[in-house]
């Protein structure tokens, strides 16, 4: 499967989202990761649905949209309407799972699950069959910037054994070690926020290139 590079715009300056847009599109990303937080069902608040209008019409990377909200059943389709591809929603969250991932399908968009490090990869499971994606979260949600925690590799090997062709993204403290063990261990998306935005030495085209190659 061919490594996917979705830049995630939390680490681009909020006050030039578009700009960052445009930019992760120019510099080679393939998807643009957009973080949607409810302060509720993490400790923080980001952004909604005029944002990710803002952003469709700045981009035509795909839309990976990542709710991170107690209540995805009752939002989805604001962020379907305001322009996602994607819609990836929590298994912890408060809401009929299938029926939210059936509701995103019927829209005709890829449907997410995610699931948080403490959550056991049994919960999703019974899902494989109804989703496009599955995004395994690598650290705990609600900010970037964080350290990888290396047990959730497990839970990927696990998945990849059982669904050889799903899509299986991971996020949080994805680096260009972190990276390769991810692939290594069956992931074929990899988000990355601070260290593509924020490279120490690179700008967004040479990190998105030098972690790219890093994987093959
Ligand atoms: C965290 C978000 C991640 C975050 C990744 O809750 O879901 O997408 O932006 O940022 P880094 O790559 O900096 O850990
Ligand atoms: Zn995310």
């Amino acid at each position: 499967m061919k490594t996917v590079i979705a830049p995630s715009i939390l680490a681009g300056d909020f006050g030039s989202f578009a700009r960052d847009a445009q930019r992760a599109e120019q510099s080679g990303g393939d998807w643009l990761h957009c973080d949607v937080m409810d302060g509720h069902f993490v400790p923080n608040i980001s952004f909604g649905p005029d944002v990710i209008a803002a952003l469709r019409k700045a981009t035509q990377l795909p839309l990976d949209v990542h709710l991170m909200i107690e209540r995805p059943d009752l939002y989805a389709e604001r962020f379907i309407e305001a322009g996602a591809d994607h819609v990836i929603v929590h298994v912890e969250a408060k809401h009929d799972v299938a029926k939210t991932l059936a509701a995103i399908r019927r829209r005709g968009k890829k449907a997410g699950l995610s699931l948080n490090p403490p959550t056991p990869i049994e919960s999703v499971l019974p899902f494989l069959d109804q989703i496009d994606e599955l995004l395994v979260m690598t650290v705990n949600p609600g900010f970037g910037g964080q350290a990888f925690i290396p047990e959730t590799l497990e839970k990927i090997r696990t998945v990849r054994q059982l669904a050889p062709r799903l899509d299986i993204s991971v996020d949080g403290g994805i680096n260009l070690i972190t990276g390769r063990q991810c692939v290594e261990a069956g992931a074929n998306i990899l988000v990355a926020g601070n260290s593509l935005f924020r490279h120490k030495t690179l700008d967004l085209a040479g990190a998105i290139d030098e972690l790219r190659q890093s994987v093959l």
